[in-house]
């Protein structure tokens, strides 16, 4: 495969996924969560914001020591002190990145930091050379580039790259842009600054309208090689881009967006259970790729042609995403090709005469029950022999 359609995959879950209230870490989870995401094949893991807390830092370090395949990020902001911490506290990683950056929006610049266009560039380039001291490997971050102003955010990615940024990231850190308004912004860098090449851009969306993979996936389209998310899309407020999902759509649409990663997506299912088990917070049961519905099946026309051919109702296998099988859930719903076939994996052969009669009976379970598991058909079928057959 060609490397310029190479998508790099950073992982921020234990950094700005970390950042939802009542959902946080403690040090051996990170590492565990770290471990499983060199497992599934990540290129990058932001492991934490060393200034933020000690425990943050001590995190980073940790995990420095311990995972060695991806490159071990630390954020900052663009001043000395953070980056001193994000220096010390990557002395052990074997590839080091340090992602620092500063608001790009006249709205932060003017209410955040109470500054100027000018001084806040200076800032950046600042940072950028600072961090670049004490490591080959600097990403820069626009933040809130969504709402900044493009002729701006233009100079300010030739100035960081000019001054060795490697990665020029182009967050819309308040999920605002539409899918095509941020795929523009992209093209726009690509088109106007002419140092762009030397530096791979970076996407990092958020999900405030539910755009994020959306955006994710429009960015690297016009011309974005590393995409920012989380497992689960877990994130400040709506959250950040899911990995799951922009991973498993550039593996559906291989064809069509000519682009890979290299994640081993067998893996999802189980990351996913594990960062929601950490993180105490459950996953919504109709998510994409990794809900507890997403491969399952319950109305009586999507069942029966699911179990004519997968491919009817499921545009991805299961077991592509570590989900063993799909779901056929037994409701009012259901038909009878469905219960025949539950009916037969629990042992049971039955011919028409007898299938109508008992399908009679289980759909006046199912409105009563709502869902008829394995052990409601076992006491089913249980009556139904006593009154035929003895
Ligand atoms: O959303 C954002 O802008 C961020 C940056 C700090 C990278 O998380
Ligand atoms: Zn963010």
């Amino acid at each position: 495969m060609n490397e310029q359609n190479r998508v790099y995959v950073f992982d921020t879950t234990l950094r700005d996924g970390e950042q939802v209230p009542g959902c946080q870490l403690t040090t051996p989870e990170k590492i565990e969560i770290a471990k499983e995401l060199e497992a599934l094949g990540v290129d990058v893991i932001e492991a934490g914001f060393p200034i933020s807390s000690p425990g943050d830092f001590q995190s980073v370090v940790e995990i420095s020591k311990v995972v060695r395949e991806p490159v071990i990020c630390a954020l900052t902001r663009a001043n000395t002190k953070d980056i001193d911490a994000a220096a010390e506290a990557l002395r052990f990683a074997k590839r080091a990145r340090i992602h620092t950056g500063i608001g790009a929006s006249d709205i932060h610049i003017r209410y955040k930091f109470n500054s100027t266009r000018e001084e806040i560039l200076q800032r950046a380039v600042d940072a950028v050379k600072y961090a670049r001291r004490f490591v080959d490997d600097v990403e820069f971050y626009a933040e809130d580039a969504g709402r900044a102003d493009v002729e701006y955010l233009a100079r300010m990615i030739e100035a960081v790259i000019a001054a060795g940024a490697t990665v020029v990231n182009i967050p819309d850190t308040n999920g605002y842009c539409l899918p095509e308004q941020y795929a523009a912004k992209i093209r726009y860098l690509k088109e106007h600054v002419p140092n762009i090449d030397r530096a791979i851009i970076s996407v990092h969306c958020h999900d405030d309208l539910g755009l994020a993979t959306a955006n994710s996936i429009a960015g690297l389209q016009a011309g974005a090689r590393q995409v920012e998310c989380t497992i689960n899309g877990v994130g400040e407020r709506a959250g950040n881009t899911s990995m799951e999902e922009v991973v498993m759509i550039l593996k559906t649409h291989q064809q069509t967006l000519g682009l890979y990663t290299q994640i081993q997506t067998k893996k999802f299912y189980n990351i996913s259970n594990m960062v929601s088990r950490m993180m105490r917070m459950p996953v919504q049961p109709n998510k994409a790729i990794v809900g507890r519905n997403a491969f399952a099946h319950s109305s009586g026309i999507h069942q029966d042609g699911v179990l004519k051919h997968r491919e009817n109702y499921e545009i991805i296998n299961p077991e592509d995403v570590g989900i063993p099988s799909n779901a056929i859930i037994l409701t009012a719903r259901s038909g009878r090709h469905a219960l025949k076939h539950r009916l037969e994996r629990l042992g049971y052969q039955i011919d028409k005469l007898n299938l109508d009669e008992v399908y009679q009976r289980f759909l006046e379970l199912a409105d009563r029950k709502k869902e008829v598991d394995d052990q409601d058909l076992q006491w089913l079928m249980g009556h139904h022999v006593d009154e035929h057959f003895q």
